[in-house]
């Protein structure tokens, strides 16, 4: 795809990545990706804003064809599907600077090898000028990563946020034709890579608010006309409570477990709690990570493995850990066949999660009437726990 005009002197550049289904050999990536560069036209200096992941560096070089000359590199993010293609753009244009935070350069230079005299690092609210065209740099760390900063467009008004605000979604559309869509690739790009660092991203937005954003354009999925869409569900998100909702994360071998989780979603649905379930053989970890982020408790369910939790209960415990889950109270249910230390194993794996364990549920074989009555008492426990704790 060619480059697309976004206003005058400002250009969509880049790549869609229609097939990639997995990021970092960890996230999954259902509607596929973008990587999203832009280049800014000024009177006097051109600059291109973050690359593309080197795989479809080709695509950015050839629309960087006809761009005769480059004076500066923009690298808000030193993560390679932004910045991995900045070595085959300089070798084009041996005189461009790469502008970054300083945490950045340092990061580019053990990533990227780049050389050292390649840099222009920039302070935050640093300006510079391209004639007509004027960029402020803001720095805005740990969205996700520690370095990272945006770029505020001061003659155009347009944010260019890179991972901030973004979401994984392949499309010919360069604006948002339907936020409800995007609403949902945006929740779980949130989820997935942003939770942890909800406080930070908080002291960010509110940098934002000094500035008069018209447009947000981020380096994945597609650009904000309306800003305030995603900036408010951002609030929302970072600021975000557990709800009245019970997360089952589960693996079964034989079926015990399984009925052990199938009985305590029913009682717990009977006592007003929502659940959503997770089979962790086949699920989709990014609607997990979703899901953690409303959830109020979250009761994992496995079967006895090797004397300790199946690995994919232990995935999906370390996962919750990893994104800081708010979640308030924790479970484990499951059966074993001659005992273990599954709930020893799994309760050592959250120590970010500030929650309540409830007791436990581990059942020998095939759950019987005692082990049901005790799943029925843990969903008794579970609602009185949400009401008491006002979870709606
Ligand atoms: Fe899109 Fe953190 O890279």
């Amino acid at each position: 795809m060619n480059r697309r005009k976004i206003q005058d002197g400002v250009y969509w550049m880049g790549a869609i990545d229609w097939e990639r289904r997995l990021f970092d050999s960890l996230v999954p990536l259902p509607d596929g990706t973008s990587y999203n560069a832009y280049l800014v036209q000024g009177t006097e200096k051109v600059a291109l804003l973050d690359t593309v992941d080197p795989p479809m560096a080709a695509t950015l070089m050839l629309q960087l064809k006809d761009v005769p000359h480059l004076d500066y590199i923009v690298s808000h993010h030193a993560e390679q599907d932004h910045s991995g293609s900045i070595g085959l753009v300089l070798e084009k244009y041996p005189g461009a600077k790469v502008v970054c935070t300083p945490r950045a350069k340092d990061m580019l230079i053990d990533l990227l090898a780049l050389p050292e005299d390649a840099f222009l690092t920039v302070s935050d609210g640093e300006q510079l000028p391209l004639g007509g065209k004027t960029f402020t740099f803001l720095h805005a760390p740990w969205v996700h990563w520690p370095e990272t900063m945006v770029t505020y467009l001061n003659e155009d008004r347009i944010l260019f946020s890179c991972d901030f605000f973004g979401s994984h979604i392949a499309t010919s559309d360069l604006y948002v034709t339907d936020e409800g869509r995007i609403e949902e690739a945006a929740k779980r790009y949130f989820a997935e890579i942003m939770a942890p660092f909800r406080s930070q991203i908080e002291k960010n937005l509110e940098k934002l608010k000094d500035y008069d954003i018209q447009m947000i354009a981020p380096s994945h999925g597609q650009i904000y006309e309306r800003p305030e869409f995603i900036v408010d569900l951002y609030r929302e998100w970072v600021s975000a409570t557990p709800q009245n909702l019970a997360v089952i994360p589960y693996v079964s071998m034989h079926g015990s477990t399984k009925r052990m989780v199938d009985h305590l979603a029913a009682a717990l649905t009977e006592k007003g709690v929502r659940v959503e379930l997770f089979d962790l053989a086949v699920t989709d970890i990014g609607k997990l990570a979703m899901a953690l982020l409303d959830a109020g408790t979250v009761v994992v369910g496995t079967p006895t493995v090797l004397v300790g939790p199946h690995p994919m209960a232990a995935y999906a415990t370390f996962l919750a850990n990893a994104l800081r889950a708010k979640v308030r109270f924790l479970s484990i249910i499951g059966s074993y066949s001659w005992g273990g230390k599954t709930v020893e194993t799994l309760a050592g794996m959250v120590p970010n999660l500030k929650a309540e364990i409830l007791e436990p549920i581990l059942c020998k074989g095939l759950p019987k009437d005692e082990d049901l009555k005790a799943l029925d008492q843990l969903a008794a426990t579970i609602a009185q726990k949400h009401a008491e704790n006002g979870l709606a």
